[in-house]
């Protein structure tokens, strides 16, 4: 199969495209003929080795759609032919590859009316906005929420979700997305470079943050006593709050087939639509990861893989 993957942890320079062995499924596992993988953060921070992977060719990439080409014993609810969308599994890589062996029990059936490039755009964005808006912040109607980076991948799943929840919605992003978050539903949009927003929004019920640093540390002033903040830039612990009366989380982004059926079921009820979405060709993997490691790309990069 082709696939992008690399021989040791660099820039982008190091992501080489070129045959690697097909994959064999396991006991539990389906083989994915991958039609469209998504480009994500953690791809470029495993790329640099911020996650320490050992073991090369490491072939990059979390989050796909495709087509069952191979069943594994005891796999019995999936089948040759499937259209399939998913996450790997915590700690597996593998997605920008012509093809996949993973776990059956976290891939969902792709409905119709969602592409193979909606769905890998939507998989581990929705899986962690729905973690860290349902699970973990457990938002309710008539709150308040800051989403910080509103223009990102999760970040824009999240603002629908916040909003389809019932919540009000206050989001950061420069001024030139302003539009486009204002577009998936947010109520007030603040340009981060133009105000600092612990100025300006006070009295939060919530707050998620995507950026991460600085951005993160200050969030905590924006929340009202008994407020809640989840954190999914700042590692693998949620940062320690500046005051005793909030909570600070990490969300979990657990892997499990009922969160894809969760984002599947929001995209067909109309709930979420798909972030814009810029296509590249999976040998075009290294100028993809430039772009998003860039910090300001708006909505998805997805790899067209077949
Ligand atoms: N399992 C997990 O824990 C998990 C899963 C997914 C993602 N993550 C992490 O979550 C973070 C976000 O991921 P993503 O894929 O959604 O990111 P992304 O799409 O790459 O986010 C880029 C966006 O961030 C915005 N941005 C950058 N700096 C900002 C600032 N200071 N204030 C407000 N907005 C800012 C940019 O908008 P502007 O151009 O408007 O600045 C840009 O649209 C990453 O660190 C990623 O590793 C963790």
């Amino acid at each position: 199969m082709k696939a992008a993957y690399i021989e040791q942890f660099g820039g982008p320079e190091a992501i080489k495209y070129g045959d690697l062995p097909d994959p064999i499924a396991d006991t539990g596992e389906v083989v994915v003929d991958i039609v469209s993988a998504s480009v994500n953060a953690a791809d470029w921070k495993v790329r640099r080795g911020n996650y320490g992977q050992t073991r090369f060719p490491l072939v990059l990439g979390r989050d796909f759609s495709g087509t069952v080409s191979g069943v594994g014993q005891g796999v019995h609810d999936l089948k040759v032919g499937d259209a399939v969308f998913g996450v790997c599994e915590a700690g597996q890589e593998g997605a920008y590859a012509e093809k996949i062996a993973v776990k059956a029990a976290i891939v969902a059936k792709k409905p119709a009316e969602l592409s193979h490039a909606d769905a890998a755009a939507l998989a581990l964005t929705g899986l962690t906005a729905l973690s860290a808006i349902e699970d973990t912040l457990k938002l309710q109607r008539g709150e308040t929420i800051l989403i910080q980076g509103g223009a990102g991948g999760v970040a824009s799943f999240a603002i629908q979700l916040a909003k389809h929840i019932g919540a009000r919605v206050i989001t950061t992003a420069s001024a030139a997305n302003h539009a486009y978050v204002r577009g998936l539903g947010a109520d007030e949009v603040i340009d981060y470079n133009a105000k600092d927003f612990t100025q300006v929004v006070n009295n939060c019920d919530a707050v998620f943050d995507t950026v991460g640093g600085d951005v993160a540390e200050r969030s905590f002033a924006v929340l009202k006593p008994g407020g809640r903040a989840a954190f999914i830039a700042s590692g693998a612990q949620a940062p320690k709050p500046s005051r005793s009366d909030v909570t600070s989380l990490r969300p979990p982004v657990g892997r499990a087939r009922r969160h894809m059926e969760r984002i599947a079921e929001l995209f067909k009820s109309g709930a979420i639509r798909v972030p814009e979405i810029k296509l590249y060709r999976l040998a075009q993997a290294a100028e993809a990861q430039r772009v998003s490691e860039s910090r300001h790309f708006r909505g998805k990069l997805v790899f067209a893989v077949r």
